[in-house]
């Protein structure tokens, strides 16, 4: 008998790689890990909300390959690091290497950036982001490097060593511009200087540990996954995913600064492209069943489909199952329910359902919903 247990300790070295970078709305490994406990050794996953990689990272534990697609590009940077194989020494290396030979060609200034990073510290994300900006495609140690970056990028100051490179800010999603200024100026929080190697080797030695189990193969794809096309190699056996809530639409701009570092302006772009649409519930759904339904022609006979869904109460009329029941029969696939079972109570503050829970001033209930193509 394999023993599970690990599954459920975050910190955990076999799964520590899973939080390289906090992501908004992220389900728990468990659900995901839960789930595909029973594919076949030959199956392969698809995630077509992939978000931070959960799913990604649940394939690899269990040597399953795996796919994923997000329209944000931070979630994309995010979960491809999920499936690399790398040495922590070459991570180091290429790190030292860049803050120690580039030069960077473009730093941002403006009152924002004068608070939010020390000078120094901020001429070396420079020299980062330039370096990773200037190459047309990243091979793995990049793309590790990239990502414990994007993890670091922002987050509470600590009191003994530094954990994050910005002034106090949360690590979940950055704060908008003027809001930060204001914050930071009334607390007087001056910006320390934080040594940027340093940190990396701590988080490489942390993230890239002995324990982290082979990776398997497969890919994250930048796109939206109601029109992405024939791109993956394979045909999916499996669907493990949770898409946004109806209402939820503003990924792209609570990772403002991440995505900064990803090539975006250096202030907050509040465009929507490549989102499923939230006008309205109607146009909600129809967006939900593109996605199932272009999904479909991508699986084989009888795949999986398994979906973690909530509502925003103060946002949806209609139940979680509502939603996804008229989203499944409106994508004419076959898709064809088996169960619908509570996800229980939500357990961390990073689920979709923490989020909106002060917000809306009631608890929101998950549902999972577990269908197979007929
Ligand atoms: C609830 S989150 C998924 C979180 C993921 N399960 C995890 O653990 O990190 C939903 C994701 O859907 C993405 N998204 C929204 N509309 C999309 C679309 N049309 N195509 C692809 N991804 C989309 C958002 O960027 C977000 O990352």
């Amino acid at each position: 008998m394999v023993d599970n247990s690990f599954i459920e300790n975050r910190i955990h070295p076999k799964i520590r790689l899973n939080s390289i970078c906090p992501y908004f709305t992220m389900f728990p490994i468990t659900f995901p890990y839960s789930v595909l406990l029973n594919a076949k050794k030959t199956d392969v996953v698809f995630d077509p909300f992939c978000g931070r990689g959960t799913t990604n990272f649940a394939s690899r534990l269990l040597g399953l390959k795996s796919y994923g697609v997000d329209s944000n590009p931070v979630a994309q940077a995010v979960a491809q690091a999920k499936l690399v194989n790398v040495k922590r020494e070459e991570v180091n290396k290429l790190c030292s290497d860049i803050l120690f030979n580039f030069e960077p060609k473009h730093v941002p200034s403006s009152e924002f950036w004068e608070w939010a990073y020390h000078a120094e510290t901020l001429i070396n994300i420079c020299k980062l982001r330039d370096f990773f900006l200037e190459k047309d495609q990243l091979n793995d140690v990049e793309i590790a490097l990239r990502a414990i970056v994007l993890g670091t990028l922002h987050g509470p100051i600590m009191k003994t060593q530094a954990s994050y490179l910005s002034n106090q800010m949360p690590r979940t999603f950055s704060t908008k511009p003027n809001y930060s200024v204001n914050y930071w100026k009334a607390n007087q929080l001056i910006p320390n200087y934080v040594n940027l190697l340093q940190l990396v080797e701590k988080k490489t030695v942390y993230f890239f540990n002995d324990d982290l189990p082979e990776t398997t193969d497969g890919e994250i794809i930048l796109g939206d996954s109601r029109w992405v096309g024939n791109v993956f190699e394979d045909k999916f056996d499996w669907i493990v995913t949770s898409p946004p809530y109806f209402g939820m639409s503003t990924y792209k701009q609570d990772q403002w600064l991440r995505n900064w570092f990803l090539g975006d302006k250096d202030d907050v772009d509040y465009s929507s492209k490549q989102q499923l649409v939230h006008w309205s519930e109607k146009s909600f759904v129809i967006s939900l069943s593109q996605v199932w339904s272009n999904a479909a022609n991508k699986c084989n006979p009888s795949a999986k489909l398994v979906i973690r869904f909530g509502a925003l109460p103060s946002k949806s009329k209609k139940t979680p199952q509502e939603l996804i029941e008229e989203s499944l029969s409106l994508s004419n696939c076959n898709w064809q329910i088996e169960n619908i079972q509570s996800a229980g109570k939500p357990i961390s503050s990073n689920r979709q359902a923490n989020q909106f829970k002060n917000a809306a001033g009631s608890y929101v209930e998950e549902i999972d919903v577990f269908a197979h193509l007929n």
